[in-house]
C-alpha cells in the first residue's frame, strides 16, 4: 500500500518501466456507455406456472450485465421469510401484497428496480400496490391459460390442488382476475422462455433508463487499486 502510495503521489524515476502505472494512477480514457438509471417497480402477475419467477431472475441477470440494479421480489420467497405468518385466506393475501409493494417500493426510492413475482389475483390487491409505489410502477401481466400452466405444472401443485390436497388454489379452487389495462404484457403461451425474457428485459429498460452516460472514463491503471488512492 505504502509502496503503491509512493509510486501514485511521486513522479517515478525509471519511466521505462510500466509508464503508464508510474505516472499517473489511471490507465488513459476508455469510451464507454453506462445506463442511468430511475427506480421503479416491474410487478409481474400471472397463474402460478405462468413464468413470472423465470422471467424476474432471467431479466434481473440481463439488467445486471448491462450495469443496471435490480432486485427480485419472489412471492415463493418472500413466504419463507418476511410473509412466513401469512396464510392464503383473503386478509393474509392482502397483507402479502401490501408487505410486497411497501418493500418494492422502498427498493425503488433506492434507486433500484424491484421486479415482484407474485401471482396477485385480484386487480383490486394490484390496483393498491399501485397506489402504494406511484407512477414508476408498471403492471406486467404474464399470460398462460390455467391449461397451460397446468400443463406445465412445474411444482406439482395444479395436480395437488386437483386431488383437494391443496385449498384456495389460484385459477383451481381460488379467482384469478387478469388485468384488463396491464402497462405490459408477455404471452408465454405463444412465445419460447427465450423471446418472452428478451421482450420483457427491453421493455423494463425502456421504462427505466433515464439517461445514457456517455462520459469518458478513466480506467485504473493495472496494480493501482482506486482505494490506494484515498
Ligand atoms: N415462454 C415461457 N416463459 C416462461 N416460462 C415458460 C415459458 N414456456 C415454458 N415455461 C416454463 O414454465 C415454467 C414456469 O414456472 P415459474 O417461472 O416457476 O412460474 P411462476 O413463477 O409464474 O409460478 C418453467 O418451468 C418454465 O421453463
Ligand atoms: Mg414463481
Amino acid at each position: 500500500m505504502q509502496m503503491l502510495m509512493k509510486q501514485v503521489t511521486e513522479p517515478a524515476t525509471r519511466k521505462s518501466e510500466h509508464p503508464v502505472a508510474a505516472d499517473t494512477p489511471y490507465a488513459p480514457s476508455r469510451s464507454y456507455r453506462r445506463p442511468v438509471q430511475e427506480g421503479g417497480v416491474v410487478w409481474l402477475t400471472g397463474l402460478s406456472g405462468a413464468g413470472k419467477s423465470t422471467l424476474a431472475g432471467a431479466v434481473a441477470s440481463i439488467l445486471t450485465s448491462h450495469g443496471m440494479r435490480s432486485a427480485v421480489l419472489d412471492g415463493d420467497v418472500l413466504r419463507c421469510g418476511l410473509n412466513r405468518d401469512l396464510g392464503f385466506s383473503a386478509p393474509d393475501r392482502e397483507e402479502n401484497m401490501r408487505r410486497t409493494g411497501e418493500v418494492a417500493a422502498l427498493f425503488a426510492n433506492e434507486g433500484l428496480i424491484a421486479i415482484v413475482a407474485l401471482i396477485s389475483p385480484l386487480a383490486a390487491l394490484r390496483a393498491q400496490v399501485r397506489e402504494i409505489v406511484g407512477n414508476r410502477f408498471r403492471e406486467v401481466y404474464v399470460k398462460a391459460s390455467v391449461e397451460t400452466c397446468e400443463a406445465r405444472d412445474p411444482k406439482g401443485l395444479y395436480g395437488k390442488a386437483r386431488r383437494g390436497e391443496l385449498l384456495d388454489f389460484t385459477g383451481v379452487s381460488a379467482p384469478y382476475e387478469p388485468p384488463l389495462h396491464a402497462d405490459w404484457i408477455v404471452d408465454t403461451e405463444t412465445q419460447t422462455v427465450g423471446q418472452c425474457i428478451t421482450q420483457l428485459a427491453n421493455y423494463v429498460e425502456c421504462q427505466f433508463v433515464a439517461s445514457w452516460d456517455t462520459r469518458e472514463r478513466r480506467v485504473p491503471s493495472r496494480g493501482v487499486h482506486t482505494t490506494d488512492l484515498i
